[in-house]
């Protein structure tokens, strides 16, 4: 094997909305020694309903640990020379299950999942008069009231399915995120498995309190839900067991992230006033803020960073989250066939010197951040005799860049300093036309991330940590950053312009149905 792969290694388990996979970097580093991944189908039973069988994640994932190693035994490294394997995963994505068994008791509720709109309703008239808003638990938990956070889902799930209600009254209930879920199947299941999560994940429940970063009474009474269902909260990083069997039996589990939070600690975004963004799914904005909390006027979350460590200061991040970004494109190429896969998008894009003043605002489900509203839908406007694919695939990515400036905006006005750079990483960056309409839209420097598997590499970073306590995270990774950023090329009152647009664009959005503009 080549010295420079030699061990040794840490493992990431990655799981996220469309695949999981299992990453093999050589320790302490940023190199990829060798991957495995599978894609996760998604049940749609209804509109609006997206959900995932808790079973097909986690044999999922321990197929992928398994040819993963395969592939590293065939480069002649050893196994054993995986000295820690650090979780993150797919966010908010709600999963209860049987005490006695282990066995889920309904299917996992994807945290793209928009049936709990009557939920929320329902949850809001419990608010007093004067005070009802959707914004009534942010002091507590720094999140709006909505479909996308487990707190909603699970109290959905008690009123709506008879067995849950049956166990969580009886005691035998147990939930948990993607990570909790993983970790406890991992380290034995009904055999001694462990039901934990962290700060990151558990800050996406709207359970936990922010400041005190345990499970809130308050919040439990408001939602309705007993305390025994939920997993201790620990740090991002620390030692929370050993996996039970299989190829990887006995290594120690020591991290644990959301991806998002996972991906800021990959790319090293670990100062205050950092930021980065993912454009996978969806597009998540991650904005560093220290060791302080900052609670969004705006419509961002406030949320944990990351906590390397028990003893460790928690960082916290205010986040703008966009539910629909690399999403769009499937519904471009599955529902209406305008593309054939999304190789194509660049090249099409790219025929077209602008996008003839179309605007596609890709609400399927309601908008996010910084809206948070569950009513608004997709519209195309500006659409004329001349409009082509062509223009319509331009307009997709520019939805993508307009959405994230909606969001810079808002970290503006709550953060006062204006972002001078944007770390970005995800699918959609390989795409070089993107990253450019993402600079001139935006009017920022843009800067790639070296790899882009920075989700995992910041779970393999953060296990690390705890196995050798002398790493620097901090450090230079093992490639020198020679990254040229992306500059903007177009004059600000033509890029002010065609937001002034965008934003006519989001009106139609929201008011779809009552729009008299
Ligand atoms: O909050 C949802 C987010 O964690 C999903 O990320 O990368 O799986 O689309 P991704």
């Amino acid at each position: 094997m080549d010295y420079q792969l030699e061990g040794p290694y840490v493992g990431a388990i990655d799981e996220g909305t469309t695949s999981a996979r299992f990453m093999i970097f050589k320790a302490g580093t940023d190199d990829v020694v060798c991957f495995h991944q599978i894609e996760v189908p998604s049940i749609f039973a209804k509109e609006g309903w997206c959900e995932q069988d808790p079973e097909v994640i986690i044999n999922t994932v321990n197929e992928c640990i398994e040819n993963a190693c395969r592939k590293l035994r065939a480069l002649g490294g050893k196994v054993k020379d995986i000295v820690a394997i650090g979780i993150t995963n797919q966010r908010e994505s709600t999963v209860i299950w049987d005490r006695k068994t282990g066995k889920p008791l309904a299917n996992a509720i994807i945290w793209l999942d928009n049936r709990t709109g009557s939920t929320v309703e329902d949850l809001l008239k419990t608010i007093p008069n004067n005070a009802r808003n959707i914004n009534y638990l942010r002091p507590l938990c720094g999140l709006p009231i909505s479909p996308y956070f487990s707190g909603v889902k699970l109290r959905w799930l008690r009123d709506n399915m008879p067995t849950v209600k049956k166990a969580m009254d009886d005691d035998t209930a147990m939930f948990g995120t993607i990570d909790t879920w993983l970790m406890y199947r991992l380290t034995g299941g009904v055999h001694g498995g462990v039901h934990k999560t962290d700060v990151t994940n558990a800050s996406r429940t709207m359970l936990m309190n922010i400041e005190t970063l345990n499970w809130d009474p308050n919040l439990l009474k408001f939602f309705g839900l007993p305390r025994k269902i939920l997993p201790e909260i620990c740090s991002s990083a620390e030692h929370y067991g050993d996996i039970a069997e299989g190829i990887l039996k006995d290594i120690p589990i020591t991290a644990d992230l959301g991806d998002q939070q996972a991906a800021l600690v990959g790319q090293q975004c670990l100062a205050k006033g950092q930021a980065k963004a993912t454009y996978g799914t969806g597009c998540f904005l991650l904005y560093n803020t220290g060791p302080a909390i900052v609670h969004s006027t705006h419509g961002l979350l406030t949320t944990v960073g990351y906590q390397i460590g028990r003893s460790a200061p928690p960082f916290y991040a205010l986040e703008g989250s966009v539910a629909i970004a690399g999403a769009a494109f499937n519904w471009l190429r599955d529902n209406i066939g305008l593309i054939q896969n999304t190789s194509q998008i660049e090249a099409m894009a790219s025929t077209v010197d602008n996008s003839l003043d179309v605007y596609f605002v890709p609400a399927f489900n309601g908008l996010y951040a910084p809206y948070w509203n569950q009513d608004a839908r997709g519209v195309i406007c500006g659409l004329s005799e001349e409009t082509t694919s062509e223009h319509i695939v331009r307009a997709t990515l520019e939805a993508v860049c307009f959405q994230v400036r909606d969001i810079l905006d808002a970290m503006h006005k709550d953060c006062k300093i204006p972002l001078a750079k944007l770390m970005v990483d995800g699918g959609m960056t390989v795409n070089n036309l993107f990253l450019q309409l993402q600079s001139d839209l935006v009017g920022i420097h843009v800067l790639r991330a070296k790899i882009s598997e920075t989700t995992a590499l910041g779970a393999a970073m953060a296990a690390y940590k705890v196995v050798e306590p002398n790493y620097n995270m901090e450090g230079p990774l093992s490639k020198s950053d020679k990254r040229v950023p992306i500059k903007p090329k177009v004059k600000s009152s033509e890029r002010n312009l065609r937001y002034e647009k965008w934003k006519m664009a989001i009106e139609r959005s929201l008011n779809w149905e009552t729009s008299t503009l």
